[in-house]
């Protein structure tokens, strides 16, 4: 499968991996690389610049294939070094990254001067657009159905998809509810030259998470994620437990951050994804659990989804066009 994706990245399959709190680390993202797909490790799951330099070095002991780093800038009234992360991407030579969370702006012209790709990750086509506008080579935009931030528009892939390559020129990204061939399919019929996924991905066998949480995946169906921080216009997409049903039931009441803030705490979803204590705080997932049945190694994901995408193209759909003229004749 080529597509512009493809070329302009240097990878094999229009198949790519986003950042993930807690989950982009070198394992997974190598494992991604060497299935001949895009993953990104995520710069904020290390603690410090120094230790995302050794994360980057740690992948490149792992695979020789392109690899990117996500960089996700969330407003905050205490913020991460973002300058010093930025600068650790740029001397590890890395050549490819994904910006998330707000406008890219500030970072742009330091990565575009170092030669870097850049992937703009959003939520909606005015975002898009104004990405596109300054300078990025290629948006991901996620819908509704995602992991994380959906932003707070509410449309769904299904439109914002079509809406947003109607409007762009770069390359289109579809991101969110994605984990299968028929998605991957679908995305490209609607006009995207490829797909981000994040939940399909955590639920692998390199993935560096608990067991139990991709156990967890399996048997959640599409109807298992909260949307918590609704109520701040901060909306997060997260799977459901007793922590975010409390916080979705405590917000309902009317809450300020201050009321929901130590069930949300960082600490406490990372010690989900490190001892698998499924209760233990809030963590990531999205409505795409409900069509993830196992727990493949990537290898086998990435390639059953490229074999199965051109079996549906160059079957299913080929059937449908060529009865079709058929019908016509
Ligand atoms: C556990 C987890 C953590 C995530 N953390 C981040 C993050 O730190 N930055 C980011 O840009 N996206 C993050 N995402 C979003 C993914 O990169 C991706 O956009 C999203 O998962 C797509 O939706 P899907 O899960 O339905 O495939 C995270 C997703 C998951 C599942």
């Amino acid at each position: 499968m080529r597509t512009r994706f493809t070329e302009i990245f240097g990878v094999e399959h229009p198949i790519v991996q986003g950042g993930m709190m807690w989950v982009g680390r070198a394992e997974l993202v190598a494992a991604v690389a060497e299935a001949g797909a895009l993953g990104f490790i995520t710069a904020l799951t290390q603690p410090t610049p120094e230790d995302l330099v050794r994360e980057i070095e740690r992948t490149r002991e792992l695979t020789d294939k392109p690899f990117g780093v996500n960089l996700t800038i969330l407003p905050s009234i205490d913020p991460p070094p973002y300058a010093e992360y930025r600068q650790a991407i740029i001397d590890s030579g890395v050549k490819i990254v994904e910006t998330a969370g707000f406008n890219p702006a500030d970072h742009l012209p330091h990565f575009k001067d170092a030669g870097i790709k850049v992937i703009h990750k959003c939520t909606s086509v005015r975002h898009a657009v104004k990405a596109e506008r300054i300078g990025v080579d290629a948006v991901s935009i996620d819908g509704f159905e995602c992991a994380g931030h959906p932003g707070e528009d509410d449309v769904p892939g299904l439109i914002l998809i079509p809406a947003a390559t109607s409007k762009l020129s770069i390359p289109v990204i579809a991101s969110g509810g994605i984990a299968d061939s028929r998605g991957l399919v679908a995305a490209l019929a609607l006009g995207a030259d490829g797909v981000n996924m994040g939940t399909r991905f955590m639920c692998t066998v390199e993935s560096p998470v608990a067991h139990e949480v991709k156990e967890q995946i399996v048997r959640n169906t599409e109807l298992d994620t909260k949307l918590i921080f609704r109520t701040l216009r901060n909306t997060a997409r997260v799977a459901t437990n007793a922590v975010s049903e409390e916080v979705v039931e405590i917000e309902s009441r009317g809450a300020e951050f201050g009321d929901i803030a130590h069930l949300v705490a960082g600490a406490r979803g990372r010690k989900v994804f490190e001892d698998g204590e499924l209760d233990a705080g809030i963590w990531t997932a999205g409505q795409s659990q409900g069509l993830i049945h196992d727990i493949p190694t990537v290898g086998e994901l990435v390639d059953r989804m490229v074999a199965e995408a051109e079996a549906i193209i160059t079957g299913r759909l080929n059937d449908i066009a060529g009865a079709d003229r058929a019908v016509r004749a």
